[in-house]
């Protein structure tokens, strides 16, 4: 069954994810209105991503915890569903600041579903983590394998919404909630026009090694060459931003014929290194990646990688980009925008 047109709301549009997700939700003609309060953002994802659709989203600067906010929003547009990123996601943060991590997202999470009660809009696709497994013996990790303890307040405030929405779902049969557990996302749209813009020094490996590539950083840490692994450095599984946004369509779809509370793992089923990641890098972008081994950092896993066949099964999706073309899209959107957003 294809996806009829519908007016969708997606909170945290301007942000990395959403703003790809937007863009593929415009070209496949729905009407999106985005809320987001710019707390980790810039209105120029959503200019740059009207150019590439032809067409612009609704964007309602505001945040999800301001009921008259979204009240109003909920009022003015017939919104058939809703695809929930706003958050805060850096980790360390999250351990230094855990009060504004939980009131960020669980509370404006809590807050979302209300308004969304009182509006009578019942399908919600909410973004997750792969870090609500915890650390897993055994890999691939499978909607089956249960939930563990994050490491830390960003991944038990996932865990959190998680949770809170099955009891939302089993309390009343109108919802239809998706929950999508995501990898590790990577890379940027092909025309290297909007891309993922990190506040300050990244946390995450891949903007750090292209942010290191064009000059802006001199060397990467690689944290930890002692893990168990083939090379001793740490294994994910990097998804295209691309094939993710895409994963999001495929399940609003699987929502007009499933209700209650559903979970997709979203990734590639392939784990790579730290140290295959510079490689890849270095073969697409032509650019050397002066690296230097340090301790582990806390926290970290060894390894996590998804096993992908329930989405495929049931959301008819599955990853298509590979390693190469997601360092091929990272890097063009770096090279073309090395101070991201800001250099507009
Ligand atoms: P991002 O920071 O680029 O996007 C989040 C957006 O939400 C930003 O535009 C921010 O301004 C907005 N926002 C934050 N709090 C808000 C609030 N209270 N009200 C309104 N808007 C608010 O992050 P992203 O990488 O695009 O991540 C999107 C979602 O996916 C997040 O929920 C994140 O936890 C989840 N996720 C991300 C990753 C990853 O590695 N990027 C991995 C797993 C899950
Ligand atoms: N790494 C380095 N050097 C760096 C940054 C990362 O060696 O400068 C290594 C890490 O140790 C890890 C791998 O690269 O082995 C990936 O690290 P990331 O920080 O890019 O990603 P994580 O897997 O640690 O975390 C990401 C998101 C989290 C999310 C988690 C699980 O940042 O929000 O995936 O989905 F919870």
């Amino acid at each position: 069954m294809t996806l009829k047109k519908q007016t969708l709301l997606v909170t945290g549009g301007a942000g990395y994810i959403g703003s790809h997700t937007v863009l593929a939700l415009l070209e496949a003609g729905h009407e999106v209105v985005v809320l987001d309060n710019l707390s980790n953002s810039s209105p120029q994802s959503l200019a740059r991503v009207a150019r590439l659709a032809g067409r612009a989203p609704v964007f309602i600067e505001g945040d999800i915890r301001d009921d008259t906010v979204t009240r109003a929003l909920f009022a003015r547009y017939s919104i058939d569903a809703v695809l929930h990123f706003a958050g805060l996601k850096a980790v360390g943060e999250s351990v230094r600041e855990p009060l504004r991590y939980y009131d960020n997202n669980v509370a404006g999470s809590l807050a979302l579903c209300q308004a969304m009660a009182a509006a009578g809009v019942f399908s919600l696709v909410f973004s997750s983590s792969a870090t609500v497994y915890g650390e897993v013996a055994q890999m691939p990790i499978s909607e089956t394998t249960p939930t563990g303890r994050p490491s830390n307040p960003y991944g038990r405030s996932k865990l959190m919404v998680e949770e809170l929405l099955a009891d939302l779902a089993q309390s009343d049969p109108r919802w239809r909630i998706g929950v999508l557990r995501y990898f590790n996302p990577v890379g940027a749209h092909a025309s290297g026009s909007i891309g993922e813009d990190p506040n300050g020094i990244p946390n995450n490996l891949l903007p750090y090694i292209t942010q290191v590539a064009v000059g802006k950083l001199a060397q990467l840490t690689v944290f930890g060459d002692d893990y168990p692994t083939p090379d001793g450095t740490g294994v994910r599984d990097y998804i295209h931003v691309v094939d993710l946004a895409a994963g999001h369509l495929q399940a609003l779809n699987a929502l007009q014929t499933r209700s209650g509370w559903q979970v997709w793992n979203l990734g590639t089923g392939q784990g790579y290194s730290v140290l295959e990641m510079v490689h890849a890098f270095e073969a697409a972008s032509g650019q050397a990646v002066p690296y230097r081994i340090a301790a582990r950092r806390a926290g970290d896993v060894a390894q996590c990688w998804s096993d992908p066949a329930k989405a495929e099964q049931e959301l008819g999706w599955c990853a298509r980009r590979g390693l190469p073309e997601m360092m091929a899209d990272a890097w063009r959107w770096q090279s073309a925008n090395p101070q991201g957003y800001g250099g507009d």
